[in-house]
């Protein structure tokens, strides 16, 4: 069946932070105080927010972005890079003398990474940044997808923000921080990984080796809404306020090159969806199908699918609409 429109006229939002990705490819990934060779240095374009937001782009949803980058060359190139692919970024901050964020990764033979991250002015976005575009926003975004790797500040107001305007919320707790607990009150969407979904349950109280489902629910039960953990090879677990949950087996990868920004492109697309009225297990498989087919490139962004390429895995495997 078709799956022409879906998910291709969502507005959405994303608050988050824009990297220079500096990636060696080697061997494997070193241990403590290990150094291995790899070959040519590769720079992408990265951040989680940054990601993200191409993903959804390409996904067919209209996004505006709302982050920082800093006075440098690498600045202008993460700003170049999300115009080029269609992601409106007036809402992005120039700070003055700050350097851009910028990662340091190392990608192994098997595709997994080891990521080390110079924050640069991703920190420097405040809470008036998000204000300013939040107001500029007004009436404009179906849904709203802000990652933690920005100033806390900044995320507490994306995210209370969303829930004043009634706006859709996907928070990505990537990493997450202590204020992350304290924001489920406003009962985001949460996209955790399975560490992820270990810290937030660990921070709520909870102790123990408990299942992926047990620790979902218990989160879920706090924010009042669904949890969305993506479990990289094993797909996604959705579940409920009330501890309904549903699995979504990943698609396969034809070859795994580089796994970087394989869940950004999940929170993109899952995101995007959502804005575009997709349901929630919709989304979900629309965000599993995208980030499969974003692991065969080396570069978070290099295969990140289109629209057409994600409706053509739905198709091969039966779970349109
Ligand atoms: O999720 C992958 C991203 O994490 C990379 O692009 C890097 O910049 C870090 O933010």
């Amino acid at each position: 069946m078709p799956l022409d429109g879906i998910g291709m006229n969502g507005r959405l939002l994303v608050i988050g932070a824009l990297n220079v990705d500096m990636v060696v490819a080697a061997p494997r990934l070193p241990g403590p105080g290990e150094t291995v060779v790899g070959s040519h240095l590769q720079r992408h374009g990265g951040g989680k927010g940054g990601n993200s937001a191409v993903a959804a782009a390409r996904s067919g949803a209209a996004v505006r972005y709302v982050g920082a980058v800093g006075s440098d060359e690498f600045g202008t190139t993460a700003l170049t890079e999300l115009h080029a692919e269609g992601v409106d970024v007036t809402d992005v901050v120039v700070k003055e003398g700050s350097a851009t964020g910028a990662a340091l990764i190392v990608v192994d033979a098997a595709g997994e990474n080891q990521i080390a991250v110079a924050a640069g002015a991703n920190e420097e976005v405040t809470a008036r940044d998000v204000a300013v575009a939040v107001e500029r926003a007004q009436g404009w975004p179906s849904c709203v997808l802000i990652s933690t790797e920005i100033s806390a500040a900044a995320v507490a107001a994306g995210v209370e923000a969303a829930a004043m305007q009634g706006w859709l919320c996907v928070l990505n707790p990537a990493p997450v921080t202590a204020d992350t607990c304290d924001l489920l009150r406003f009962a985001p969407i949460i996209t955790p990984n399975r560490g992820e979904l270990q810290d937030l349950y660990r921070l709520l109280g909870g102790t123990g080796d408990a299942s992926v489902e047990a620790m979902a629910t218990a989160v879920a039960s706090r924010s009042r809404a669904p949890v969305v953990v993506t479990l990289g090879a094993e797909g996604v677990l959705l579940c409920s306020a009330a501890g309904v949950s549903n699995r979504i087996p990943a698609g396969s990868a034809r070859q795994v090159i580089d796994t970087t920004g394989a869940g950004d492109t999940f929170n993109g697309v899952f995101a995007a969806s959502l804005a575009g009225g997709c349901d929630f297990t919709m989304a979900a498989r629309r965000g599993v199908a995208a980030a499969a087919l974003s692991v065969e490139s080396a570069g978070a962004r290099t295969s990140m699918p289109d629209a057409s390429d994600i409706d053509a895995v739905l198709s091969s495997i039966g779970a349109g609409v």
